[in-house]
């Protein structure tokens, strides 16, 4: 099956796997694309993603990989996992120029993936339809808690003066792109805003209060650790080393 593929094509660029593509692919591929990262096949070394080649140009040229499942413009958040034009155009013209390998002395160092973000670890509140907050909220971010494969949602808020401020918007959900999703700037949300949800999702959000809760994220927060155990909540207190 990689017979057709290999020394076919001529090479005419001067990207290659070694230097530039494996960087790429390791920082916004990878952690899909390797055994137990969800994505059907790996993409770790150069025997793995170049019978992909050209599937992989147009997938990003499409914009369908990496994928995403806020729609863009309707919130603002961190780490967008789509790729700029730049490293769309790198990979592109790798392709076009044949998917040379390059020297394997210019590979970088196997790719180590980071523990889930901390946001996983933030108090979580638990919003629905129609909810009106009785207390400001301070959201760091938004997650969904479940939502259907393929199903859609949107949710929003209405603020205690009319306004209108976007929190997701998710046409087609993909559970394998799910992640919390950490907003751009830490939305602030009003006692007497109301929340508005459309579809049929558990959303939750990330809130900016109280002590992380360990590890898993989901379990309930533990009392904090010996040092900050000393706050008595007045101005300072604990502070000292
Ligand atoms: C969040 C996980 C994730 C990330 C990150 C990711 N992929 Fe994927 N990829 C998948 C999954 C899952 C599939 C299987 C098809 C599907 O479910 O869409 C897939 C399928 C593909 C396919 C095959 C498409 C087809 O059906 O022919 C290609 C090519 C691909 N990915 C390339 C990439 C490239 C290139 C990147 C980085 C720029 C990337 N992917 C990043 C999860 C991911």
């Amino acid at each position: 099956m990689l017979g057709p593929l290999w020394g076919h094509d001529i090479v005419t660029t001067k990207i290659t796997w070694a230097r530039e593509i494996s960087r790429l692919v390791n920082q916004r591929c990878a952690s899909c694309h390797r055994p137990g990262g969800g994505a059907p096949f790996a993409l770790l070394t150069y025997e793995q993603a170049r019978p992909w080649a050209r599937s992989m140009a147009e997938e990003v040229l499409e914009r369908r990989m990496p994928p995403w499942n806020p729609v863009k413009g309707f919130g603002e958040f961190k780490h967008e996992a789509g790729l700029n034009q730049e490293e769309i155009s790198l990979l592109a013209d790798w392709v076009e120029g044949g998917a040379p390998r390059g020297k394997d002395r210019y590979l970088p160092p196997a790719p180590v993936f980071p523990a889930p973000p901390a946001l996983l670890s933030r108090p979580r509140l638990a919003i629905t339809d129609q909810q009106l907050l009785a207390q400001t909220v301070t959201a760091r971010g938004i997650a969904v808690v479940r939502l259907r494969e393929g199903a859609s949602v949107s949710a929003w808020a209405e603020l205690p003066d009319g306004a209108a401020e976007p929190l997701l918007e998710i046409a087609a959900f993909r559970q394998v792109a799910n992640q919390p999703l950490e907003f751009l700037r830490p939305l602030r949300l009003p006692a007497g805003t109301r929340l508005h949800i459309s579809g049929t999702a558990a959303l939750a959000l990330i809130s900016s209060g109280g002590p992380p809760a360990r590890q898993s994220g989901l379990s309930a927060p533990r009392p904090p650790a010996a040092p900050a155990a000393k706050h008595d909540g007045r101005p300072g207190a604990g502070r000292s080393r």
